[in-house]
């Protein structure tokens, strides 16, 4: 989907009631403190896109959303309820659903056994395993071959799909372009019209930062578990976008590192 029509579907949300409201969230992993007094809020049917560079704390931060991590201050707030103390199943039932960082299927099970899981815990709703294989051609046909057999794109969009037979409210989306070619990542992310159509939200993280501009309707840059910039493509620049990812306090006038810069 373009900037322009992931904005204008978003035009009119943040007078209304976030869907996600996350409030001064910190979370340590031991001694480490991945996440430091994080806020953001995602309004109902944004593509709201996190970018930071790895170990930035964006999968913390979704695994947190999740219930898959409890943090040692801050709060959660879906819908209007505070879930900070509900466990992940809880949370799916309630419209909260993850695609893992590495889709983490079943390699041994069958694409369509993969996809029961992700009905386990399913709201009611417009998603079923049958329309995943409506809007996944390709998939119906291969449904009893093992997970392990299909090529990485194949993986990522049984996993984006396991977790549409969940119905979510808002769907966490963990790096969907690990790991894959750069065409196979425009195919990925070609499929959201069709996702954000059926009325859900979604929050993303990505390292492709070309990636999560191009999709986004809001923005917003982590690094060591804090906020460094935040705002709508349209309100950011470039410039400010690559100086929030680094850490860096000005771009104008640093020099390439060797092997930086091999995305363009
Ligand atoms: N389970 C864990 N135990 C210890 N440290 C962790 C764990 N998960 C993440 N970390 C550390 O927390 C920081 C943030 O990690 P993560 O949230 O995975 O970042 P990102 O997804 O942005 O790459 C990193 O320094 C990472 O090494
Ligand atoms: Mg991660």
């Amino acid at each position: 989907m373009s900037g322009e029509a992931a904005r204008q579907g978003a035009a009119n949300t943040p007078n209304g009631a976030p869907l996600l409201d996350v409030r001064d969230l910190s979370v340590y992993h031991g001694q480490l403190r991945a996440l430091d007094a994080l806020s953001l809020r995602v309004y109902p049917g944004e593509v709201y896109s996190i970018i930071g560079a790895n170990g930035a704390g964006k999968s913390t931060l979704l695994r947190t959303i999740a219930g898959l991590h409890r943090p040692q201050r801050g709060s959660v707030v879906f819908d209007g309820t505070d879930v900070t103390g509900l466990r992940p199943e809880r949370r799916a039932r309630r419209g909260i659903v993850m695609v893992p960082e590495g889709r983490r299927l079943f390699g041994s099970l069958s694409v369509e056994e993969n996809l029961k899981v992700g009905a386990a815990y399913a709201r009611p709703g417009p998603w079923t395993i049958e329309r995943v294989y409506e809007t996944f051609d390709w998939m119906q046909e291969r449904r009893n071959q093992r997970a392990q057999q299909l090529s990485g794109g194949e993986q990522q969009t049984v996993a984006i799909g396991r977790a549409l037979v969940g119905n979510p409210r808002l769907l966490l989306l963990d790096e969907l372009s690990l790991g894959l070619a750069p065409v196979v990542v425009q195919r990925i992310y070609g499929m959201l019209p069709q996702i954000l159509a059926t009325g859900l939200t979604v929050l993303l993280v990505e390292q492709d930062v070309s990636q999560a501009l191009r999709v986004a309707t809001h923005i917003h840059c982590l690094l060591e578990g804090r906020t460094t910039l935040e705002g709508t493509p349209a309100d950011v620049t470039a410039e400010q976008v690559e100086a929030a990812y680094f850490g860096l306090a000005s771009t104008v006038g640093v020099p390439a590192q060797p092997g930086e810069g091999s995305e363009s």
